[in-house]
């Protein structure tokens, strides 16, 4: 099958897309990490509707791990991302981190407003080197359009208000969760769950189910909430991060979700670290 042409450099990529606007083509990014999974695969499928090139960069960015996390075991699988790829993008940015980070960079960026919080409190490196490289990313592509998926919600918001701040000409569309059978979100790091905590996994979709359920039936937000924590350490979580009832635009905390509301979540399975949310 053809697969996307691969460029390592920014002139390159500029150049392929300065190639397309001359020809009066839309382009839209579906910026990666690789270890490509059917979630990506959807972004590129959703992109395919609002743009008529699709990018897809490939880059596992080191300033957005802290030292102590998975950044030297994170899987990189670029040809086999470009075989899951296909003909299906038009091409893989896949930089080295020197062309990302010069020798010299010294710049990073800080969102406020819906980066406080959640993600924040338990990874506070975390937004500021997502934000710096999509900065990079959209600067160096300039597409027209830009697909993030929904499993990292507050990472949506941080992108729309960063883009929406520095005056990218950009739209940022968020899309949805893809799950397996049993509800658990797909995501790269669920390859690190052995067979049994892969069982606990498909539970965190489950018990924010039925935390919508009890806010539907009228619990206060806080009850559900505690509920939402001790069900999932009683279903084998070691760590429980956060289970929160927020403001679907703002993030703000909310005690009456009469407005649109999300449920987020973060828990720890040995020493994988998985995020769900469900929108109530
Ligand atoms: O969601 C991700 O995969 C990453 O955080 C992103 C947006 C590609 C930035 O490195």
């Amino acid at each position: 099958m053809k697969t996307a042409e691969i460029v390592t450099t920014v002139e390159a990529l500029r150049a392929r897309v300065a190639d397309w606007r001359r020809d009066g083509r839309r382009v839209g990014l579906v910026p990666t990490m690789g270890a490509l999974h059917d979630g990506h695969l959807s972004l590129v499928a959703a992109t395919q509707s609002h743009a008529d090139r699709t990018v897809v960069s490939i880059f596992v960015n080191p300033a957005q791990f802290a030292p102590h996390e998975d950044f030297d075991r994170y899987p990189r699988t670029l040809q086999a991302d470009a075989g899951k790829l296909g003909d299906t993008a038009d091409l893989i940015f896949a930089p080295s981190v020197a062309e990302i980070y010069p020798e010299g960079f010294a710049t990073r960026l800080e969102v406020w407003g819906p980066a406080a919080g959640l993600e924040t409190d338990f990874r506070p490196h975390f937004f500021s080197g997502v934000a710096t490289v999509v900065a990079k990313l959209l600067i160096a592509a300039m597409p027209d359009v830009a697909i993030f998926g929904e499993k990292d919600y507050q990472q949506l918001l941080v992108i729309r208000r960063l883009t929406a701040d520095l005056g990218l000409p950009i739209e940022i569309l968020g899309a949805p969760i893809v799950r397996e059978a049993d509800g658990l979100a797909l995501s790269s790091r669920n390859a690190y769950l052995s067979a049994e905590e892969r069982v606990v996994a498909g539970r965190l979709n489950l018990i924010l189910r039925d935390v919508a359920t009890r806010l539907k039936h009228g619990d206060p937000v806080a009850i559900a909430e505690q509920f939402g924590r001790s069900d999932l350490l009683e279903a084998g979580f070691n760590s429980v991060d956060y289970v929160a009832v927020r403001d679907a635009g703002t993030l703000q905390p909310v005690s009456d979700p009469s407005r649109p509301a999300r449920i987020l979540a973060a828990a720890k399975i040995g020493a994988t670290r998985l995020i769900d949310n469900l929108a109530v």
